[in-house]
């Protein structure tokens, strides 16, 4: 009997470990939804101009992005290729050298193709929403999740500036922005944003944010679209075969009852 109690502890184990952020702090959770392809082309528009300038996607090409999300090539050309060198067929680099970034951040700003798949859409998702003032930081702003990151607020003229107001615990225990599950309101929040500092309000930046979150869990796994449409053809195809067995097997019976 305990060794079943600990084999079940050790299969439960990562199950709960992946529910909490790096510092230990509550995630904020988030359904990646790769059929909506509106989502997808919104949070890939995100990528590209907000993200592009200092991370890279270095295992995704512009061109497979562009038949995945069902967007004509000439339009990802015009609207979202900045770099008039590159081509549709080439990955999405770019052009800030590793040093100068090391230099300028203290950390270089890593690649983002698989970062999904690293720290898991949630823990992505919640980051990018919880960075707060601070005025002790290089960039002025701290997060939550990820304690002195190295990574400028880039979001912060959407969402607003956010006041920390919140006791050590506070931060710790994730009340600073609990999400209420069933009306998806901020409760017992201890943290506030600075009114008129940001463009949008807080639905708007919360579905700005999964757009370009959803767009990150593509580019983690492109197959995964691709797999999910063969799984229902395989299932069809299942259901249809079963007609014919149990029809064959009635045949085959028949005469032995
Ligand atoms: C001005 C440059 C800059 C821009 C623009 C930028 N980042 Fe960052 N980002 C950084 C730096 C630098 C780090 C490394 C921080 C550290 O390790 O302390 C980082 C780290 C991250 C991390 C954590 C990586 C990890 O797992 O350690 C994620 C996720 C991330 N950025 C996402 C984004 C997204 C999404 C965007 C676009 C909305 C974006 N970043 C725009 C500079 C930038």
């Amino acid at each position: 009997m305990k060794k079943y109690l600990i084999a079940l502890m050790m299969v439960l184990a990562p199950m709960t470990a992946s529910a909490a952020g790096g510092a230990g702090v509550p995630l904020d959770s988030m359904n990646v939804d790769l059929e909506n392809k509106a989502s997808l082309q919104r949070g890939m528009a995100t990528f590209v101009n907000r993200c592009m300038g200092c991370h890279s996607a270095q295992y995704q090409r512009f061109e497979r992005a562009a038949t995945d999300l069902e967007m004509p090539n000439e339009l990802v050309e015009e609207h979202l290729i900045f770099d008039s060198n590159k081509k549709i067929g080439e990955q999405m680099t770019i052009a800030m050298a590793k040093e100068d970034a090391q230099n300028w951040f203290g950390n270089p700003p890593p690649d983002l193709t698989l970062e999904s798949r690293l720290r898991g859409p949630d823990w992505v998702y919640t980051y990018l929403r919880s960075f707060y003032q601070d005025e002790a930081r290089p960039w002025g702003v701290n997060n939550t999740v990820f304690p002195d990151v190295g990574m400028p607020n880039v979001l912060e003229d959407l969402q607003g500036t956010v006041i920390n107001h919140c006791t050590p615990e506070e931060l710790h225990s994730g009340s600073h922005g609990k999400v209420d599950p069933l009306t998806g309101d901020r409760i017992g929040g201890c943290m506030t944003v600075v009114p008129e500092t940001g463009s949008m309000s807080e639905e708007e930046f919360d579905q700005y944010v999964y757009d370009l979150v959803n767009f990150m869990a593509y580019m983690g796994e492109p197959s995964a679209m691709v797999s999910g449409k063969i799984g229902t053809y395989v299932l069809i195809f299942l259901a249809i075969l079963f007609v014919f067995a149990f029809a064959l097997k009635k045949e085959y019976w028949k005469d032995i009852h």
